[in-house]
């Protein structure tokens, strides 16, 4: 089920979202239903937040950068419950969007490398390392959990510039191919 994605200005995006226990109902379909809605936006991921549901669970999914990076394609993952373990000092900057901020991309710094503890879909807990590309995506949707958005981390001059466009995703005067749900 395609759900409506939250923009820019709804308090869910603001919120800290909430741990996810195993009595959690239908977390699978809440999966499976975050996945159809991002693929319907061509999105890379998306967090629980951007469709209404503060709990801690995103979902990433590099699929559609097969063209241009193989290796990046194989790259699908529900991560429950992330808890960041290390971010790396080396950093690199470069342009991020957000479906929740439709028109707007900026460029951002992020950590080249991090490690992260997870639960999959099943519950399982895994810690893993990754690098580059996949640990900024990673870093994008975890802010997400944390109430974050990639607009804050820009300049105060770049995000002065980016103002007026934000407030009309405020006032719910953007254009997207996608079901919105505006504040
Ligand atoms: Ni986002």
């Amino acid at each position: 089920m395609i759900l409506p994605i939250h923009t820019y200005g709804n308090a869910v995006l603001r919120k800290h979202a909430e741990p996810i226990t195993k009595e959690y109902p239908n977390i699978k379909d809440l999966i499976s239903n975050m996945l159809e809605t991002m693929h319907y936006a061509d999105g890379v991921g998306l967090a629980a937040p951007q469709v209404g549901f503060a709990v801690r669970l995103f979902v990433i999914d590099l699929e559609a950068l097969r063209e241009d990076n193989l290796e990046l394609a194989d790259f699908k993952i529900a991560m429950i419950n992330p808890e960041m373990l290390e971010m790396s000092d080396d950093s690199a900057v470069a342009e991020e969007g957000c479906l929740s901020i439709p028109g707007i991309h900026e460029t951002v710094e992020r950590s080249l490398s991090i490690k992260i503890k997870y639960l999959d879909s099943d519950f399982v807990e895994h810690v893993d390392v990754f690098q580059d590309f996949k640990a900024r995506v990673i870093q994008h949707e975890y802010d997400h959990l944390e109430g974050h958005l990639f607009t804050d981390k820009v300049s105060p001059l770049r995000r002065q510039m980016i103002k007026s466009k934000l407030n009309n995703i405020l006032k719910g005067k953007t254009s997207t191919s996608y079901k919105i749900k505006s504040a």
